[in-house]
């Protein structure tokens, strides 16, 4: 996993030391970040305890412990706690991943918990990620045809619904997105891994009849071309995925579809 560290000049200050559990016999420590809109305080790491007795296992268990038992104005998203709907995506331990598929017990010492890094901060643990998702409807991520409409449903071979295969998968948590160097400096013109393998995916869909206009909107040098290939993407999906390669295939149909 690739991991990430916060720059010399952080204004992150040590926050608060909140009380260990009376009567605890297990008890894990949690540095957790911190900063709400409602005060003009820098962010700061506050210290907490869980009692990893009286919670389950995983990274989310143990927040919803402190929001249920310590603090209940600890904020974060979370939906499934099954890795499926992508929204308790945060950086744990130096690496973006789902608080609810990592493991305490993978992680050794105090566990430290921040926002997905570059995104702008709501509150807490909570980023603003309306720049990735306007992104996303930008590729427009729906089937277009021309041809009529089919009385039933539009059928694909076997081998052609393969192909999507390693990209209907992904949950949009965007650990991929905020993982990569060249999406933290260009986030407003480059579409970004996750968004990328989005396009790729429709771009493949043999249902699909608007690839042309599909590359047409990504020949730009900003949209496409800011890939590097530095791979941070691809370490960091928690679903196993890889938008590096997605994104390298998007390129090589650019360069197909000139000769
Ligand atoms: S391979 Fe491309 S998308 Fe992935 S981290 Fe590198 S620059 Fe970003
Ligand atoms: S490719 Fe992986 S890391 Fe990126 S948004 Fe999809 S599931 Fe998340
Ligand atoms: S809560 Fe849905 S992916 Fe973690």
């Amino acid at each position: 996993m690739v991991e990430l560290t916060l720059p010399k000049n952080s204004r992150i200050t040590k926050g608060k030391t909140w009380e260990k559990p009376a009567g605890a016999a297990k008890l894990r420590e949690f540095g957790i970040y911190r900063w709400s809109p409602d005060d003009a305080e820098n962010p700061r790491l506050d210290t907490f305890f869980v009692d990893t007795e009286d919670c389950g296992p995983m990274v989310l268990d143990a927040l919803l412990w402190i929001k249920n038992n310590v603090d209940s104005t600890l904020t974060l998203r979370r939906s499934c706690r099954e890795g499926i709907c992508g929204s308790c995506a945060m950086n744990i331990d130096g690496a973006n991943t789902l608080a609810c598929t990592k493991g305490m017990d993978e992680i050794k010492g105090t566990i430290r918990i921040y926002p997905l890094p570059h995104m702008p901060v709501i509150k807490d643990l909570v980023p603003d990620l309306s720049v990735p998702f306007a992104q996303l409807r930008s590729i427009e991520p729906w089937l277009k045809t021309e041809t009529p409409e089919p009385e039933k449903e539009w059928r694909q071979a076997r081998q052609d619904r393969e192909k999507l295969d390693g990209l209907y998968e992904c949950i949009l948590c965007f650990c991929c997105q905020t993982s990569c160097p060249s999406y933290w400096w260009n986030g407003e013109k480059y579409l970004g891994p996750a968004i990328l393998l989005q396009a790729y995916r429709w771009l493949i869909d043999s249902r699909d009849e608007a690839t042309g206009d599909r590359l047409d909107a990504l020949e730009d040098p900003f949209k496409l071309y800011r890939c590097h290939t530095i791979m941070n993407c691809t370490q960091a999906c928690p679903k196993g995925l890889n938008p590096a390669k997605a994104i390298a295939e998007v390129k090589k149909m650019m360069v197909e579809r000139r000769v």
